[in-house]
C-alpha cells in the first residue's frame, strides 16, 4: 500500500487507523488518510468498497446505524471527533453533507436556507443569508423571483444546488458529498462540477464518486479504496496517469469493477 503525503499541504481532517464494522462484518480496514484544506479530494472505488461508510464517519452520520462500530480516529481541529463526549450536532454544522438524492425540505426555497441557522440560533439577516447562499451555489438567478415557492418544484439539478446552498448557509469548513450527481442528468452534473471548483476557495470538499471521469475532472487529490482498504492516495493527475499500484491501474483502466 502506498501512503504518500503531501508535505506542503495542511491536513484539515486525518483518518488514523480507521476501521469500521457492521456487526462482525468489517467494511473499512485501518485507513490512514489526510484530507487537505481548501482542496477537493475524491474517494473512488467499486461499489461496496466502503466509500460512503468512510465519508459518514467524518460527520458522525454513522451514529444512526445501530450495529456499526468504529476503531481508530478521525481527527479534526486537534480532537478525535469519534469521542463520545463530542457534540455531533455542532460537528455537523462545521462538516456539512450533501447526499446522493437531492433532499430539500418540503418547504419554500427561502425556508430551506434559513431553517438550519434558525434552529441553531444564529440567524441574523435572513434575506441577506438567503441571497448570499443561493449566489454561492450558483442558483440565485434561477430562483430569485420565486423564493417562496416550494423547493420541490425545482428540477433535480436545482434541488441539489439548493441542498448545497443550504449546507453553505451553515458556514461549514468542510463539505462532504456522497455521489452528488448520481441522480442528475449530464447537464446538471456539469453545473455541480463547476460549482465544486468554485467552492473550494472557501471550503474543503470530500466527494465520493464511482465515476472516474468525474473524479479526474473535479478533484485535486484522489483516494482509491478497494474492499475496505486504501490502496493508493495522491494528486489526481498523477494517480490517473501514472498510478503506483497495480490494483489502481486495473481499476482506472476498467480492467475490473
Ligand atoms: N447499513 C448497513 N448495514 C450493514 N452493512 C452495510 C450497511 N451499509 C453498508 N454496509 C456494507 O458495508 C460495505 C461498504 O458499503 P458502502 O460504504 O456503502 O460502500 P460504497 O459507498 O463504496 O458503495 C458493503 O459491504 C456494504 O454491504
Ligand atoms: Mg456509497
Amino acid at each position: 500500500m502506498t501512503e504518500l503525503k503531501d508535505k506542503d499541504q495542511q491536513a484539515i481532517i486525518q483518518l488514523k487507523d480507521l476501521s469500521i464494522f457492521y456487526g462482525d462484518n468489517q467494511a473499512v480496514n485501518k485507513i490512514n488518510l489526510d484530507f487537505y484544506k481548501n482542496k477537493v479530494t475524491a474517494i473512488i472505488g467499486p461499489s461496496g468498497c466502503g466509500k460512503s461508510t468512510v465519508l459518514r464517519s467524518i460527520n458522525r452520520m454513522n451514529d444512526f446505524i445501530d450495529i456499526l462500530h468504529t476503531k481508530g480516529e478521525v481527527v479534526y481541529e486537534n480532537q478525535n471527533i469519534l469521542d463520545k463526549n463530542l457534540d455531533p450536532t455542532r460537528l455537523r454544522r462545521d462538516i456539512g453533507m450533501v447526499f446522493q438524492r437531492p433532499n430539500p425540505f418540503p418547504k419554500s426555497i427561502y425556508n430551506n436556507i434559513i431553517w438550519g441557522p434558525k434552529i441553531n440560533g444564529f440567524l441574523k439577516n435572513p434575506d441577506e443569508l438567503v441571497e448570499k447562499s443561493l449566489r454561492r451555489a450558483a442558483l440565485w438567478d434561477e430562483v430569485k423571483d420565486r423564493l417562496h415557492d416550494s423547493a420541490l418544484g425545482l428540477s433535480g439539478g436545482q434541488q441539489q444546488r439548493l441542498c448545497i446552498a443550504r449546507t453553505v448557509a451553515m458556514n461549514p469548513s468542510v463539505i462532504l458529498m456522497d455521489e452528488p450527481c448520481s441522480a442528475l442528468d449530464p447537464k446538471a452534473t456539469i453545473r455541480i462540477e463547476n460549482l465544486i471548483d468554485e467552492l473550494k476557495d472557501d471550503y474543503t470538499i470530500l466527494i465520493v464518486t464511482h465515476n472516474m471521469q468525474q473524479a479526474a475532472r473535479v478533484s485535486d487529490y484522489t483516494a482509491f479504496l478497494y474492499e475496505g482498504e486504501l490502496v493508493e492516495f495522491g494528486e489526481t493527475d498523477g494517480l490517473f496517469t501514472n498510478p503506483v499500484e497495480k490494483q489502481t491501474e486495473d481499476y482506472i483502466t476498467g480492467r475490473f469493477g
